[in-house]
């Protein structure tokens, strides 16, 4: 059970960005700041932040054989709803912060802008699977390709594995969405160290938490 300060209700903050972007370390880092204030929060992530999306994830990512991009789509849609549903609503009902890492702003980056879905289809299914929720705040890591593509190490999930073009036509996504949406949507620059990026994101956090 989570303890410490609650806000007055809870706030939902979304953490997005190209593979290689290093948003979940900053995710992360933003989680034991919080918890050395006291704050109560959660963190998750989509996919795989409900149990049901835990085996989604392992379909999304490992899948070995093709998959439509329709079917794709739909996959990441289903973990939403159920995250939505079962955690990210109940935590914010208990006045928790939630951080998530990666969400609606993904399906659009990724599936829209990546794989050429239509946007304004894959906004509407967005609105279905989270009920009309949207994130109080959305920090986008912009990093250039080249440079997040040199920091993926190992070997690499279905997604990380389509071509340098598909990465450079979802990061311009990202870039549109913030330009759309730039009271919810900020953007920060992830080309430069950890500490800056850190303390770059900081700001922003702070701006909205009141703390
Ligand atoms: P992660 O490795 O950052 O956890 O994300 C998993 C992969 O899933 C990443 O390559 C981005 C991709 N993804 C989509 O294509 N669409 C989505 O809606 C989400 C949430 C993730």
């Amino acid at each position: 059970m989570q303890t410490g300060k609650t806000p007055k209700r809870g706030l939902f903050i979304t953490f997005e960005g190209a593979d290689g972007c290093g948003k979940t370390t900053q995710i992360e880092l933003l989680k034991e700041y919080l918890d050395k204030k006291n704050i109560a929060n959660i963190l998750t992530r989509e996919p795989g932040g409900s149990d049901l999306g835990v085996h989604l994830r392992k379909i999304l990512l490992h899948y070995e054989n093709p998959v439509s991009n329709a079917a794709e789509t739909f996959l990441y849609l289903a973990d939403r709803a159920q995250h939505i549903e079962y955690k990210i609503k109940p935590a914010l009902k208990e006045g928790k912060i939630v951080l998530c890492d990666r969400h609606t702003d993904s399906t659009l980056a990724y599936q829209g802008y990546g794989r050429e879905q239509n946007l304004d289809e894959i906004k509407h299914l967005n609105k279905i699977a989270t009920q009309g929720l949207v994130p109080d705040l959305t920090i986008v890591f912009d990093v250039e390709t080249e440079v997040a593509q040199k920091r993926l190490q190992g070997e690499k999930d279905r997604l990380e594995a389509e071509g340098i073009e598909f990465h450079r036509k979802l990061r311009k996504g990202y870039l549109d969405i913030a330009e759309n949406e730039p009271e919810r949507v900020k953007i920060v620059n992830a080309n430069q160290n950890i500490e800056r990026v850190f303390q770059d994101t900081i700001k922003v956090v702070e701006e909205i938490l009141n703390v």
